[in-house]
């Protein structure tokens, strides 16, 4: 504004200067031109900058679960990691599967490692910690010693680390599992195990079954109480628990499945419905689908059928194995919506064709937990079940439980309502959840108290 009231004059005092017209209308012209270009310069500025401020806004804008005071860590969190989902999901496209690659898997464990622990870096070495990799019969493994904790039969926890068999490592889960080390006195043993989609069903499994009965083997040279050993995971790695035990049984003391995924059979669960919209960034109903698909070798281009659960036949719809995870199974108090809660499940829809290709693969107990019958639950070790009011596979682990105590296993549920998926991970650093650190100290307590 200030350059337009001066334009005049500074022109004029070009003309006194040089005596000529022609020179002082030059510059009055030159100086036009540049108030204009700034004129013009400010305004796109700011138009880009509102287009920019809206775009951020519209992207943060998630609906937050009722009881999580932490708003804007919420917007954060999802935003951050919504923004990389797209990114990778634009790689399949390009024909890297799933998105899955080096440079990939880095990525998304140096955002979350950065929200957990407010460095790239994660955490330096810990005075209270003997921290070391190994290698468990070919497996690799990282592990946690509290130099407190002495003695020749120390109890231990062999963890299983999420991610939808795909992603995150035992670096990402270093936090959680130095606190577990440290709060319980226990020996943390992270497993290291090989990734879908390079390496499905059942190479995953295979390994951390190798590393479990290694250290169930070993008790001797790894001061470790074979009668003491718990075995945990989150998500795939909830799901890794719920499969190891099934194959070891009693020689398990306490398993521990944190929101696990367990079958393919049903994605229309009322949390698969309700929830799929909250912190879609952590997990929705498609990227849980994406995973399966990894984790089974089975081909995305069966993806929008899967979800509309057109996979299951009529046949198989009627099948046990469709009660194995039926409405009967809900609990449904901690269903928030009326309608959901009295569901019917129509079976007369489905695709005889792919029914027959994914057959085999979603009804194979080690691949599905839940489509274990109820024989195979009886033995299976004392039991704690983490669950999520928020999580799209809440329900996948309150059938768990529920099937658990029918089968007369000894079960503890620790639902948490306003819970969602991930939350573990949150439970101190530079943006903790009240529910993250509440679900770390149950999970503490009561393993101080039971193992
Ligand atoms: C340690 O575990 C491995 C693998 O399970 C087993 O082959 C080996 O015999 C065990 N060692 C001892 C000393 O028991
Ligand atoms: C996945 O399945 C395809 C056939 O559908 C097969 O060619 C491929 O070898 C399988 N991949 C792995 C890693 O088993």
């Amino acid at each position: 504004m200030a350059l337009l009231y001066c334009m005049p004059l500074v022109a004029f005092m070009f003309y006194k200067s040089t005596q000529s017209w022609k020179a002082a209308v030059a510059c009055l012209i030159y100086l036009g031109g540049l108030a204009w270009l700034g004129i013009l310069t400010t305004l796109l500025t700011v138009s880009l900058t509102l287009v920019l401020a809206f775009i951020l806004l519209e992207f943060m804008h998630t609906p937050i679960p009722e009881g999580v005071t932490e708003v804007w860590g919420a917007r954060i969190l999802d935003a951050a990691l919504r923004f990389n989902g797209k990114f990778i999901l634009k790689l399949h496209d390009f024909g890297v599967r799933g998105g899955c690659c080096r440079a990939t898997r880095k990525l998304v464990d140096v955002v979350l490692k950065t929200l957990i622990t407010g460095s790239p870096f994660g955490k330096g070495a810990d005075p209270k910690l003997n921290i070391f990799d190994s290698n468990f019969d070919g497996v690799g493994v990282r592990v946690y010693e509290p130099v407190d904790a002495t003695g020749p039969k120390r109890p231990a926890l062999v963890y299983y680390h999420g991610g939808g068999w795909s992603w995150l490592s035992v670096d990402v889960y270093d936090p959680a599992n130095r606190e577990l080390a440290k709060r319980v006195g226990m020996v943390v043993i992270a497993v290291d195990y090989r990734q879908s989609p390079e390496h499905p069903h059942p190479i995953p499994f295979n390994d951390c079954l190798k590393v479990t009965e290694y250290v169930l083997k070993n008790g001797t040279k790894l001061k470790i109480d074979p009668n003491r050993i718990a075995i945990s995971g989150d998500s795939a790695g909830g799901h890794l628990t719920a499969a190891v035990s099934l194959r070891l049984k009693k020689k398990i003391k306490i398993q521990i499945p944190i929101y696990p995924c367990l079958q393919l059979f049903d994605l229309k669960t009322p949390s698969y419905i309700e929830n799929k919209d909250f912190i879609p960034g952590m997990l929705c109903d498609i990227s849980m689908l994406a995973y399966w698909l990894n984790y089974g070798n089975i081909s995305y281009d069966h993806m929008d059928m899967i979800l509309a659960n057109e996979h299951t036949s009529p046949t198989l719809k009627k099948s046990k194995y469709a009660d194995y995870v039926s409405p009967k199974w809900y609990m449904n108090e901690y269903i928030r919506s009326e309608k959901l809660r009295h569901m019917e499940k129509p079976t007369d829809f489905g695709n005889e064709e792919l029914s027959k290709i994914v057959e085999k693969t979603i009804l194979d107990p080690y691949f599905a937990p839940l489509m274990a019958d109820e024989e195979e639950f009886k033995d299976l070790p004392q039991t704690y079940v983490l669950t999520a009011g928020y999580d799209v596979l809440r329900d996948d682990g309150l059938i768990y439980y529920q099937r658990c105590k029918a089968a007369g296993v000894p079960a503890h549920l620790a639902h948490y309502e306003d819970g969602f998926h991930g939350m573990i991970f949150f439970f101190a650093g530079p943006m903790p959840f009240q529910v993250g650190k509440r679900a770390m100290n149950d999970l503490v307590k009561y393993l101080k108290e039971n193992l």
